[in-house]
This record gives structure tokens, sequence and C-alpha cells, in this order.
């Protein structure tokens, strides 16, 4: 029998599933940093206004501070923990790192979740687009043009990385496809 008011919920973050008990309205944000210690996403405001707490919900951007926990059962979370291949960061958080979009760094978790979001479905967006995508968080240092540079310095090196990954298996197939 649960504990009153807690109800159980597994979560799903990162491609890692969470067995949870958890109260009735308690936000993801909250399990994100205190159950599950993943404190890359932050706590701007807790009220739907700064996209310092933005997570991926299959495959949508979305404030986790709004979101409540017990509805994300089913559903694949993405945090920024999720990103680096070990020590190997992801080519939007070098980007952002090679671009200077980074200052004091509280809105980058955020931002890149955005920006992954943006570059998952579009990987090709233009400065509109970026800035459309990234248009929920609020940076109060840059003045967002590092920022802009850096989601799209992230594009084209994706773009490039995927033209030189179809180079070479067409190179490996003796340019037969599959
Ligand atoms: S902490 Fe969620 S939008 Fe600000
Ligand atoms: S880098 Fe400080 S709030 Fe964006």
């Amino acid at each position: 029998m649960e504990p009153s008011g807690m109800i159980p919920v597994t979560l799903t973050v990162n491609g890692r599933d969470y067995p949870l008990l958890v109260p009735r309205t308690e936000r993801l944000l909250w399990t994100l940093r205190e159950r599950l210690g993943l404190t890359g996403a932050k706590c701007g405001c807790g009220t739907n206004d700064c996209g310092a707490c933005r997570v991926i919900v299959d495959g949508v951007a979305r404030n986790s501070c709004v979101l409540l926990t017990r509805n994300m059962e089913g559903k694949s979370i993405e945090t920024i923990e999720g990103l680096s291949d070990g020590l190997t960061l992801h080519p939007i958080q070098q980007a952002f790192i090679d671009a200077g979009a980074v200052q004091c760094g509280f809105c980058t978790p955020g931002m890149i979740m955005s920006a992954k979001a943006l570059l998952d479905s579009n990987p090709d967006p233009t400065e509109e687009e970026v800035r459309e995508a990234i248009k929920p968080n609020l940076c109060r240092c840059t003045g967002y043009v590092k920022i802009v540079e850096a989601v799209l310095l992230a594009a084209r090196r994706m773009r490039e990385a995927d033209g030189e990954n179809s180079a070479h298996a067409v190179a490996a197939t003796g340019g037969v496809s599959a």
C-alpha cells in the first residue's frame, strides 16, 4: 500500500527506466533534480516563464517545472545529462563552447535542449527558425546572438558529419545502396 497521496510512476529518462513513488502534484523538474539527481535542468522561475528547466518529452522541448510527473509514464524524456557520449560532448554542447555562447551558464542546459529538439526535426534551420525555437528560453547574459550562432554552427557540423558518414557507407558498399 502506497503512502497516502503518493502514486507509482515509471519514468523513462535518457533511455533508462526509473520506478518511483511521487506525490500527485509533484512536477517533473523536482523529480529529475531531487529524486534522480539530474540537476542539469534548472529552476529559474518555476512558473513556465524562463525555459531553464527545459527537457525533451517525446521529441518536443517542454518546460519541466509545469509538467506533472504522474503524467510522464510511457513517455521518452531526454535531459542534458543524456547528450554527451562519455567525455565527448554532443555537437550542440561543443558548438556552444566554441561560439562563446555560455557565460554564467544557468540558461545553457535549457537552451541546448530547445536547440536539440529543433535540430532533431529540422537539421538545416534558418536563423529565424533558431530564434523561434529558443524564444521560450531567457538568457540574462549573452544577448542571444552567440547562442543563435552556436545553434547554426552545430547544425552545420552535424550535417557535415552526416554527409561524411553517408559517403563512408557508400564507399564501404562499393556505391551500392541497400
Ligand atoms: S523554471 Fe521552468 S520555465 Fe522557468
Ligand atoms: S549565460 Fe547566463 S543566463 Fe544565459
